[in-house]
């Protein structure tokens, strides 16, 4: 049995929590052992659910208890889940995140504690919810030289242009229904305002360029100045308005990197993605144009990510070790080691 904690459960956390239950069959089959949810971090009032036993209000439970080998962040923000997940990382514990402010802020050194820790630190529900991506370009694309990668990014402010433009509906009412279905963030200025998409392209452009890019240093334009009227007036064009984040090499080999809403043709294949889906178009010099599409945002597409990674940690640690030692204290101490 490999025991995981959750740490957030809001909708992404308990669509993990539910996942975990409710497929624990075709999990244990993909790992060869149960996947075991330990704890649940949650700093609210506890929820009325099957597993409220499993509840806490301390993170020093996880992070103290040897037992537990994968830890699952999506309490998004930074703070405290930087902090948090750092800790986790360096007790030898892996831990999957789908928060892209956390990789895009604080990627590259948690993928480098991860690493002097024995641990895996994975993040593929951090792009695209639901879709396969991280992987993909990661390891799938990775004898490619990728040329350009342009997306859609963020589900909720694609699924407000069609509400406006299919339903008339305005911009704020188009807001609160993709808030009451959970795709915007608890802070949906980080949707609106582009920072969310703005983040995506950072990871995803950090993975294809091999070199940490950072928010703070990208253009970013949100649709907060988008009216009704001008996405009537773009499509009355044969255009559509969608908020694209976008990465290329230019000439001279460095990267020009920006998140805007942008006019696309209707006849362009980013044009046709409508409602939460994200669309990303990767570049590369081998393969030509790849296209990966689904849902960008909610609970179970995003979960869906989380647990895949889950599912990677719990396989990695099935061809370690465990060592078990007593400290100077009496206290007993786990450490891994890789199996040869
Ligand atoms: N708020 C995000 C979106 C959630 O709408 O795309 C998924 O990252």
């Amino acid at each position: 049995m490999i025991s995981v904690a959750i740490m957030g459960h809001g909708t992404v956390g308990s669509g993990v929590a539910e996942i975990l239950t409710t497929h624990k069959q075709k999990l244990f089959k993909a790992v060869g052992e149960e996947l075991y949810v330990k704890h649940i971090l949650d700093l609210r009032e506890f929820p009325d659910s099957p597993l409220a036993d499993r509840f806490t209000k301390n993170f020093e439970d996880i992070v103290n208890d040897i037992e537990v080998r994968v830890v699952v962040e999506v309490m998004g923000g930074t703070n405290p889940a930087y902090d948090f997940v750092k800790r986790c990382l360096q007790a030898g514990k892996s831990v999957v995140t789908s928060n892209k402010e956390l990789v895009a802020k604080h990627g590259a050194e948690l993928l480098a504690v991860a690493k002097e820790n024995n641990a895996n630190f994975l993040f593929e529900a951090s792009v695209g919810g639901g879709i396969p991506i991280i992987r993909p370009l990661s390891q799938c694309l990775v004898a490619n030289e990728v040329d350009e990668i342009a997306g859609i990014l963020n589900g909720t402010t694609n699924f407000i242009f069609g509400k406006m433009i299919n339903d008339n509906m305005d911009f704020s009412d188009a807001l609160k229904l993709a808030q009451d279905l959970g795709y915007a963030e608890r802070n949906p200025e980080a949707d609106i305002e582009g920072h969310d998409a703005c983040r995506k392209i950072c990871i995803l452009a950090s993975l294809a360029f091999g070199k940490h890019i950072y928010p703070d240093n990208v253009y970013t334009k949100g649709i907060s100045e988008i009216t009704l009227d001008d996405v009537k007036y773009a499509d009355s064009l044969n255009y559509v308005i969608k908020l694209i984040g976008d990465v290329k090499k230019t000439e001279d080999g460095k990267l020009d990197i920006l998140v805007a809403p942008m006019l696309l043709s209707k006849d362009c294949i980013l044009s046709d993605i409508n409602d939460v889906f994200n669309g990303i178009l990767v570049k590369g010099d081998c393969t030509g144009d790849v296209m990966f599409y689904g849902k960008g945002a909610g609970k179970l597409p995003t979960a869906s990510a989380v647990v895949a990674d889950v599912v990677d940690c719990a396989k990695h640690l099935k061809a370690r070790k465990r060592i078990f030692w007593t400290d100077s204290d009496g206290s007993q101490v786990a450490s891994y080691k890789d199996s040869k």
